[in-house]
């Protein structure tokens, strides 16, 4: 059984990152191994309404790039330039056989594939901001399934650091980029996150 310090050490390390090895191939083998810990998950009415297209060939993975929105906050950045861009792809979708929602299936399940993920030396990506209408007619899937998330995956091309947040309102929760490349990202204090009542 893996131990508080050690779960918790892995939780710090598991940062999102968006600058890959794209040269490094991630098998299909350890991208159904990632998939398989989501079988492990919580799942509301237990009705594991989530499935996964695995994406990992350079011209697979082209389609995929190009209908993805990262880093919301870098403005002047389009994303990882071509040699950095993600070598594999989870498309997360609901299968709407199951209804049209599925709680909070879909974050239990993505933080799972993350921490497993880093625990093979993978960096990865939570991405919300996709066009899925165009995503899903180029990837040819079925409509009965709706991709929720893509989640993209490869070796770690850039570092990523935590910084602690002061606790205030004012501060400033925007991760940034300094010039050594290293991206920061804010993490609030523990006393901010217990409400005292
Ligand atoms: C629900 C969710 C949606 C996200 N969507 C995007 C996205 O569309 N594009 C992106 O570059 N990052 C996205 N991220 C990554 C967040 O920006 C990132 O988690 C946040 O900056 C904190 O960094 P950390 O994951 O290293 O703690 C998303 C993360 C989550 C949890």
């Amino acid at each position: 059984m893996i131990d508080f310090d050690s779960f918790r050490s892995l939780l710090m390390s598991d940062r999102t990152v968006r600058r890959f090895r794209q040269d490094i191939p991630v098998d299909t083998d350890t991208l159904r191994r990632l998939v398989e810990l989501t079988r492990y998950c919580a799942s509301g009415r237990n009705a594991q309404p989530l499935r996964y297209v695995i994406i990992n060939t350079p011209e697979m993975c082209a389609k995929v790039f190009p209908q993805l929105k990262w880093a919301g906050y870098y403005t002047d950045w389009d994303g990882p330039q071509v040699g950095e861009r993600p070598a594999a792809y989870l498309i997360q979708c609901l299968d709407t056989h199951f209804g049209p929602n599925c709680l909070c299936d879909d974050g239990l399940q993505l933080q799972a594939i993350t921490l497993g993920a880093e625990t093979l030396g993978l960096g990865a990506c939570i991405i919300k901001a996709f066009n899925a209408p165009t995503l899903a007619a180029d990837l040819g899937i079925d409509s009965r399934y709706q991709p929720r998330y893509v989640l993209a995956l490869g070796q770690p091309r850039e570092k990523v650091v935590i910084e602690n947040m002061d606790g205030t309102d004012e501060a400033d929760f925007k991760y940034f980029r300094t010039p050594d490349e290293v991206h920061h990202v804010p993490k609030r204090p523990l006393d901010e996150l217990i409400l005292t009542t």
